[in-house]
Parts: C-alpha cells; structure tokens; sequence
C-alpha cells in the first residue's frame, strides 16, 4: 500500500510542477501581445489541461491511500463513502487535500479559456495556494519546532514547482520559442534554486538534528537527495556557462542537457515523495509534558524580561523567506538605479528596512514568540503588524521602486512585467481595494471579526490560523496607510478631506474597539492561553484588559501621525498648486502669451465700466 501511496503523491507532485510551470512559461517566460497570450502560449493550453488532470488524480489517489494509512485498514476501507465524506468534510488535513484536488480541476477547467496574462497569472497563484494547502496539517505540522519545519516545507516545494516546473515547461517548449524563454527562466531558476537547497537544509536539521537522528533511513533519504542536489546545481551552471554566450548558443547540447537533469530531477522528485510518506525519527520526549509543545509546537519560554523580549528567537521560516525576498529584490532595485545614475532617496530605504525588521521582531522575535502566550503580547505584535511596520513599508515606496526599474518589455508588441504590474494598479481589483471605504472596512472592521467572535480563538489554535491572522494584519495595515499616506501611486485620486474623514474615523471605531475590549469580562479566547498553563500568567482575564489599553495606547499614535502626514500634504499639495499657477502665468507672460488671469480680470472690469456707463 505504501507503494501505492507513494505513486500517487508522485502523480500529484509533478502534475503540479508541470501546471505550475506551464502557466509560469505562458504568463511570464513567453512574450506577450499587449496583455493577451501569444500564440506560442496558447499552444501550451492542451498541456496545461492535461497536467492539471493529473495532478487533481494524484491528489484524489493521495486522499484515499493517506485515508487507508491514518485507519490502518486495507483501501476498500477508505473507498467507504461515509467515512471519505467525513474525512474530506471533517479533517482539516482530508478539506486541504480535497482544496489541492478541485484546484487541479479548476485549472483544467479553464485551461481553455485562457486569454489574458493577468488571468494566467491568477490561476498560477491559485495553483500554488492548491500546491501548499496540504503542507499546513502534513506530518511537518505534527514535529516540534512547528514555524520552521511548516514554513521551510511551504518554501522548499514553491521553490521547486517554479524550478521544476520551469525546466519541464521549457523541455515542452517549442525549440523556436526557448531563446526568448530560457534567459528569463535562467534568471529566476538560480534564486528558486538557492530557495530549495537552503529550505531543504532547513527542514532536514529540523528533523534530524538530535542524537540518534542521522542514523535512519530518513537520514540516508536526506543524504541521497543532497547528492542528487550536488548534480543538478553543477547542470544549472553549464547552462548559464551556456547561455551566457548569447549569440553563439548550442542549442542541440541544451536540448540534451536538459534531457539529462530533467532526469535526474525526477528521480529527486520521487525520493521527495518517498521521504515525506516516511516517518521522521521520533525525538526524545522531554521528562516534563508541556502542553505548549503538544498546542502551539513551541515550549514554554520562561516569565518575559525585557531583555528576553528584545533576543529570544522563533524563526517563523515562510515569514523570514518572505522578508528576505522582500529585501532582496528592494537591495536589487536600488542597485539597477544606482548603476543607471539614478538616485534613490536613502530616507525610503531606511523607512523599508525599518518596517521589515518590525515584521521579524513581531513573527520571529522575542514578541513573536511571547505572543503565542499571552494576549496583551499578542496585542503588542498586532499593533506593530498592523500599524507600526507598514508606515515604514509604504514610505519605502516600494511599488515606485519596482516600475522603475522591472523589466521592460522585449518587443514592440509586448506588455511586459512592468506593464503587467500596471496594469494590475490600473484594474477593478485595484480600484475595488484601494476605495477608502473598503481599506477602512479590513482594517478597523476585522478587528470586531476577529475578536467579538470565535474566530481569534480558533485561528490561535493552529500554526496555519497564527500565520493568516499575521498576514492579515500587515496586509491590511499596508493598505490603509497607502490609502492615507501613500507616496507609491495610487489607482484612484483621493482628496485630502476624504483621507482625513477616514483617518478621523479610524481613531473612532479603533478606540471604541479597545473600550469594549478593556472592559469585557469574559475570555475572548476560547480557552486557548488556559490551555497552555502558563506558569507566569495568572490572571488571564487581566492580562486581556492588559491588552485593550495596549491596543489603544498603541494604536492611536500611527493614526495622529497619520492624520498630520495627511495635513501637511494637502497644505503643500494647495501650494504647489498656487506655485504652479504662478509659473504658467509667468511662462505665458515670458513668450509673449496674453496672461489668462490678468485678462479675466480686465473683462470684469470691462464689465462694471459698461454698467457704470449705462444711463
Ligand atoms: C540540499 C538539498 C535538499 C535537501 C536537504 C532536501 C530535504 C528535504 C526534506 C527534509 C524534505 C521533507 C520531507 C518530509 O515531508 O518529511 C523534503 C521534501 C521534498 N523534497 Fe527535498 N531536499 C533537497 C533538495 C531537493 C531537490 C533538488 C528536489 C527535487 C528536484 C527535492 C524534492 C523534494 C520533494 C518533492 C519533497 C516532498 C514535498 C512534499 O512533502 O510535498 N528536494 N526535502
């Protein structure tokens, strides 16, 4: 059975780096024509759907053989529609797989219908949403050290499906087509490449880090893989070695390099496979039971000091790949103006570095950490997600950044990345999120969501529902003070008053939160932090009205700054307009120009002369 079981993870795995990197090659790798698939990509369509099948049979295989394993009972067991049902309805692990399963069938789907870049790159975004759903509840969610074993897995097959998928779309690609295709997938196969070794490593000394660890068949796996890794990174360099030669090209000898890694990147594939139907070694059990360790994956850190808050250390491994790659491609955009001479005020880098470094104290930090254990921390790490780090994020300006200096388009006919990106600040979605109605609305409104009702004590219950309330926070913090303070251009205009209406009720509705919270007397946690017995924490119940008074006293401060930036932009916005006047009035006056002002007032007194002469 474990066979079998490995079969179908492996049908599942590449169907959904074929998918993955066949809508990679049509919305980014191939040239577009202004915003519509070229004809090479939709050549592709027939094998999107064809892989995308495949991968949702993988997937429905998967569901059935791990279904067999958990009951330890033959398949025909599994194949039982009222236990599938509960599996697939009740289990978060079987409704992941299942989401895994209709995301291959949507794709295929749709295959056909594919038109527009935008919704090619849509549907390769739900592809990897489909492709990581199952990681969450996967045995890397039941091992210790859960934000790094997760998070290191989510990364390390991301990183693979752009990596393999790519070289399986570009084996697939049309000769004629790979010189336009293969520079630009050259490029992000290297960082995709450093993403998988280094996450791999990652999740492997997770697993094995301990004595007794390295001496299984896990470990051995893990040792094979590298091997096979050492190979690939050596083919990868013969073809930038390749490439680099531009217009001398061997063509042929790429072709059957590709052949030969594409080869060799199955069989690392397969033993992927295998390795997570393995077991890992089972850890020591520690001589104490912490209930910490067995709900949140973390053991208890001792009662918080200041000095405990500012240097202990949870890596949260997607959260820390985000803000790496968040920082690379900034350090990168910086780097292609300053090489072009052009200048990049150093006050945004600051204001983007100082945002991203919040981000990690608040996920991977001592506040990280400590947040998981009481609520008044939790608040804290909320607040500067939410408030704190995204005024230095917008301030970096790091949408100005990027169409300054993405890609520009590789024939007269295509749109390319930059105009991709444009065209996505120009679309409905854009203009439907950047309304302030609705920026206020995620912003100020979750917060009644989430904590008036069940859900903040369900979402601290997992690892998954913890990293979505994170991300949540930040993402909608970004958007209400780039509605509000914005210096990155925005898809609608919005007047200064309207921005201070907003910002004024913001403080309302955010100190209205915060009373209703100080002066609730029941636990909004669903007996979460009780569950975890933390020595140092006693008094929940105060510790949650701890919490309220932080949320104001926190909170409110960004809002005032807000509120002035807000000021003061419109007062210099009404000068510069005054200014502007000024100048067109001197330019006309300068070319010989009747000046327009000076001419409307004479027809005004023109006006009152001839009512004045009137008998
Ligand atoms: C330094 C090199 C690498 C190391 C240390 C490494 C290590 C690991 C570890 C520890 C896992 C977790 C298995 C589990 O769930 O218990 C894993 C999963 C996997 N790896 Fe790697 N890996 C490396 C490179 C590669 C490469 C080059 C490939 C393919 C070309 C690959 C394919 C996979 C696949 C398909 C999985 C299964 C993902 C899943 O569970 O869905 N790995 N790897």
């Amino acid at each position: 059975m474990s066979a079998f079981s490995v079969i179908f993870k492996y049908l599942s795995l590449t169907g959904s780096f074929a998918t993955i990197g066949i809508l990679l090659a049509m919305g980014f790798l191939l040239l577009d024509s202004e915003g519509m698939l070229s004809t090479q990509a939709q050549k592709l369509r027939r094998l999107l759907w064809a892989f995308a099948l495949i991968w949702s049979l993988g997937s429905f295989g998967t569901i059935i053989f791990t279904l067999a394993t958990i009951l330890d009972q033959p398949v025909s067991g599994a194949l039982d529609p009222t236990v599938l049902r509960s599996f697939i309805t009740q289990i978060t692990l079987g409704q992941y797989l299942l989401f895994q399963s209709i995301t291959g069938l949507v794709i295929a789907a749709l295959a056909f219908r594919l038109q527009r870049v935008l919704s090619t790159l849509s549907l390769l975004l739900l592809a990897l949403l489909g492709l990581v759903a199952p990681v969450f509840q996967s045995h890397a969610a039941s091992s210790g050290s859960h934000g790094l074993a997760i998070g290191s897995l989510v990364i390390h097959i991301v990183a693979l499906s752009l990596w393999v998928g790519g070289i399986i779309a570009i084996a697939l690609l049309d000769p004629k087509d790979r010189p336009i295709a293969v520079p630009r997938f050259n490029q992000l196969a290297l960082w995709a490449l450093i993403a998988v070794v280094a996450s791999g490593s990652v999740n492997a000394w997770v697993r094995l880090d301990f004595k007794g660890g390295w001496n299984t068949t896990y470990a051995y796996v893990v040792i094979a893989k590298i091997v096979l890794t050492l190979i690939l990174i050596a083919i990868g360099y013969l073809h930038r070695v390749n490439v680099a030669k531009q217009d001398l090209i061997n063509w042929r000898g790429f072709s059957r390099l590709v052949s030969v890694e594409a080869l060799i990147m199955g069989i690392t594939v397969l033993m992927g496979a295998w390795l997570s139907s393995i077991q890992p070694p089972e850890r020591p059990v520690p001589s104490k039971f912490d209930p910490a360790i067995a709900i949140s994956g973390i053991s208890t850190p001792p009662a918080p000091t200041l000095s405990r808050i500012l240097f202990s250390f949870e890596p949260d491994a997607l959260m820390i790949g985000i803000l790496v790659t968040a920082v690379a491609l900034y350090i990168k955009g910086v780097l292609v103006l300053t090489r072009r001479g052009d200048k990049w005020p150093i006050g945004r880098t600051v204001a983007f570095a100082l945002g991203i470094s919040a981000i990690d104290f608040a996920t991977s930090g001592g506040l990280g950490l400590y947040a998981h254990f009481s609520f008044s921390y939790h608040m804290i790490a909320h607040m500067i997600l939410g408030m704190i780090a995204p005024i230095g994020i917008v301030l970096g300006a790091p949408i100005t950044l990027a169409l300054r200096t993405l890609p520009q388009a590789r024939d007269n006919n295509e749109r390319g990345v930059r105009g991709t990106v444009l065209a996505l600040l120009h679309s409905k979605i854009a203009m439907f999120y950047t309304n302030p109605i609705v920026a206020l609305a995620l912003f100020d409104g979750s917060l009644f969501a989430l904590y008036f009702t069940d859900l903040f004590g369900s979402m601290m219950q997992s690892h998954t529902g913890h990293l979505f309330m994170n991300i949540h926070f930040l993402l909608s913090g970004l958007l209400f003070f780039h509605v509000i303070i914005g210096i990155d251009p925005n898809p609608r205009r919005i007047p200064h008053l309207v921005r201070i209406v907003v910002v004024f009720a913001a403080m309302s509705i955010h100190a209205f939160f915060s009373v209703a919270l100080m002066s609730s007397t029941t636990l909004i946690d669903r007996g979460y932090f009780g569950s975890l017995q933390v020595p140092w924490l006693k008094d929940l119940l105060a510790d949650q009205q701890l919490g309220g008074s932080i949320g104001w006293a926190m909170g409110e401060i960004p809002i005032l700054l807000a509120l002035v930036a807000t000021f003061i932009s419109w007062v210099k916005d009404d000068s510069r307009e005054a200014k502007r006047i000024d100048r067109n009035v001197a330019r006309a006056a300068a070319m010989g120009q009747p000046d327009d002002l000076a001419a409307y007032n004479k027809y005004l007194q023109d006006l009152a002369e001839r009512d004045r002469n009137r008998p």
